[in-house]
């Protein structure tokens, strides 16, 4: 691509279908110059966690920063891909929502450029981490294709991939028993991860696998993907059959209860070993880069690390799927505009949004005081046992909060954890804590040199001088802070060493139970007075809640909680006008309509009639499978005899190696047309049969014919 080296060009990252972790990243770039890149998080910004809505403000965000006043200032919008590599009805569940009618709307002209969710995951981290050449892991829910896992490789600006393994993952397994039998709701894997050292090895739970190279094979205790879409949210009934065996749900804390979450924690850690192991193997590298939702479990993160024997660790701290913009905009700078000026990664502080004007007016609008920051009284203020709203600088890319809007506290205060849990967070009293440490005393405290992004657990050496940031095994997630990454969280430690000995506070995320992390000033002056917080600082005030008396503080409250929604309210406004042609309620739902109907034929019709095709042309077929699969075929198909000269059923048997074997004799013998007579192990069998020809019904958006036998009296 032939570059103008005067232009200044910008390209916007973008998911492609609804999803709680939606956001934007724009990167802008000068040929030949330090590119500079936005990034924010659309929860921040609506202020409703797991909305599934579509980045809209995040879009608007990005673009105010470089003062960008509409998209055709855009050179590239660049997303990924889930079911179908298309921009439109891409998402996973096919169910239409107002995500997909604006992305129809969106104003963008030119083609949007789309690549595999995984390899989005792959450059947020490679191209961060600063090595020359690393193995890279994905791990997550699901990606493009229903893969689960992916292997890269990363030479130079080169990201090369090697493998990958679709339909079931430990980010699925994770998620399904986090949801279905410890039932925490959306995103409730971080509290598996934190219940998980209250239980203990059970005989009695059985999380069957089968590991083989990056094959996670859990086909023998859950269904395959996709389970949810749009049949399943017509049909509750499809939507329970996940288990392959009766599962006892246990009580919530009740027997067996925490062993589930020791259960699928134990064998995470396991899984990721395993695949670090392999992956080291094949690559060859000393070092390793990790995406993917499930790189957010920090202690299988260090278990990774320490076993395999890796020498460093790379870990994007959007690792989630909140940073695949960001990823999606550095592939695009390295891959499509060819550009070699490396990002310089220091820091996640990426929300680059300047709010002093806000802080001014919203200080002498309610008339509040405050004192002058310093870090030696904020630092006193903690040591003391205040509990303090720390507002400061840009906010985190991520869901991780590290020092720029954190709540802080005394780490030595044995009361504290269950004192915030309750009166601050209201939250589940099992819930840990991080410490966030200077980083040249993190080697003493937790025997590790770095973990900017607290990603890494370890286990504490000087426990008992920090007690409410160990959790209950002694482990804690570590955060380090360096003068360069950010220089007056630092300053305030640094203090909080001198006054106490101790170098380290305590840090979590600055937002009420069930809320985003706070974004504006207003965010946080809001949690401020609607919890127990004693403190607040905002960049260079420090305000005490002294000052409220319970009427004044309920006012205010309720004039800011008035004030944010208005302004909510109009920012939606603004942006929709700039991002989206004319918007229209009935519209969207005759759209809706329509899709759905399109939809239901995708996913259930479409594999019918390409079955029935198939057969009609076939004199001889042979149908490779498992048996309930072909008997469903066979119903649909109204055959009466299966063995007979014209229809062949060969079983496939999935752990039988041997079995195999003889089946491939048994095909190449019979040389008729192959039918994949099975939806759980369509992606199995298409690798055993990749030098045969074979016929196969469905799709990424398909579900079973087995399915459509059982429900099709309900829903078609
Ligand atoms: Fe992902």
């Amino acid at each position: 691509m032939k570059l103008n080296p005067k232009k200044d060009y910008y390209i916007l990252g973008l998911q492609s279908y609804a999803s709680h972790d939606s956001g934007a990243s724009i990167l802008k770039f000068t040929k030949n110059k330090e590119p500079e890149i936005v990034a924010i998080s659309e929860e921040r910004l609506s202020r409703k966690k797991y909305s599934y809505s579509f980045p809209t403000l995040s879009i608007k965000y990005c673009m105010d920063y470089f003062g960008l006043k509409n998209l055709s200032k855009v050179d590239l919008v660049i997303s990924d891909w889930i079911r179908k590599k298309q921009w439109l009805r891409s998402g996973p569940g096919y169910n239409y929502s107002e995500f997909d009618y604006l992305k129809e709307k969106f104003k963008y002209r030119k083609k949007i450029f789309q690549i595999r969710h995984h390899l989005a995951h792959a450059a947020s981290t490679y191209y961060t981490s600063g090595f020359k050449n690393s193995a890279i892991l994905i791990i997550d829910g699901n990606g493009s294709d229903l893969e689960t896992t992916t292997y890269y490789k990363g030479n130079n600006l080169n990201i090369k991939k090697l493998s990958s393994y679709h339909f079931r993952g430990i980010g699925d397994i994770y998620e399904i028993i986090s949801s279905n039998i410890l039932r925490f709701g959306p995103g409730g894997e971080g509290k598996t991860m934190g219940l998980a050292p209250y239980g203990k090895k059970n005989a009695k739970i059985k999380i069957d696998h089968v590991l083989n190279g990056i094959e996670t094979n859990f086909s023998q205790f859950v269904n395959r993907m996709p389970r949810t879409d749009l049949l399943s949210l017509k049909n509750p009934k499809l939507k329970k059959i996940v288990f392959k065996k009766k599962i006892n749900i246990p009580k919530k804390m009740g027997k067996n209860y925490k062993d589930w979450a020791y259960a699928v924690q134990d064998l995470c850690e396991k899984i990721m070993v395993h695949l670090g192991k392999d992956i080291k193997k094949i690559t060859k590298s000393k070092n390793l880069c990790l995406a993917g939702g499930v790189a957010l479990n920090s202690v299988g993160n260090e278990k990774v690390m320490k076993l395999n024997k890796f020498k460093n660790m790379h870990i994007f701290p959007a690792c989630n799927d909140s940073g695949l913009s960001y990823g999606l905009v550095t592939w695009a700078y390295y891959n499509i505009f060819k550009q070699k000026k490396k990002i310089i990664f220091n820091n996640a502080y990426l929300g680059k949004k300047n709010y002093q004007k806000d802080i001014f007016s919203l200080l002498k609008n309610h008339k509040i005081s405050f004192e002058k920051y310093n870090p030696n009284i904020v630092a006193d203020i903690i040591a003391n046992g205040n509990v303090v709203g720390f507002f400061s600088g840009f906010s985190e890319y991520g869901p991780r909060a590290l020092g720029n809007r954190s709540i802080l506290a005394d780490p030595r205060s044995k009361g504290m954890r269950n004192y915030i849990n309750k009166h601050v967070k209201h939250r589940e009293m099992f819930r840990p804590f991080a410490p966030a440490i200077l980083e040249e005393e993190s080697k003493q405290y937790f025997g590790i040199d770095k973990s900017p992004f607290m990603l890494r657990v370890s286990k504490t050496i000087k426990h008992k001088k920090i007690p409410s940031v160990v959790h209950v095994d002694k482990t804690a997630r570590v955060q380090t802070v360096s003068k360069i990454n950010n220089p007056k969280f630092y300053e305030l430690i640094k203090n909080f060493m001198q006054k106490t000995g101790t170098p380290c506070v305590l840090n979590t995320s600055f937002n009420d139970r069930g809320e985003p992390i706070v974004e504006t000033p207003l965010d946080a002056m809001i949690t401020f007075l609607d919890t127990n917080l004693d403190y607040l600082v905002l960049e260079d005030f420090v305000i005490s809640k002294k000052q409220f008396l319970p009427q004044k503080k309920n006012l205010i409250l309720k004039l800011l909680i008035s004030n944010r929604k208005k302004n909510l309210e109009n920012n939606y406004k603004k942006s929709q006008k700039i991002l989206f042609n004319k918007l229209d309620k009935n519209n969207f739902l005759k759209r809706k309509k329509i899709e759905e109907q399109l939809s239901k034929k995708e996913i259930l019709e479409l594999p019918l009639k390409k079955l029935i095709k198939f057969c009609k042309k076939q004199k001889k077929i042979i149908f490779y499978g498992t048996k309930s699969h072909t008997l469903a075929l066979i119903k649909i198909l109204k055959i009466k005899n299966l063995e007979t000269n014209k229809h062949i059923f060969r079983e496939y048997s999935p752990f039988l190696k041997s079995k195999i074997k003889e089946d491939i004799k048994f095909l190449k013998k019979n040389n008729f047309p192959i039918l994949i007579s099975s939806y759980e192990y369509n992606f199995e069998i298409k690798k055993i049969l990749k030098n045969f020809n074979y016929f196969e019904i469905y799709d990424n958006s398909s579900r079973s014919l087995e399915d459509y036998l059982a429900t099709k009296k309900i829903i078609c």
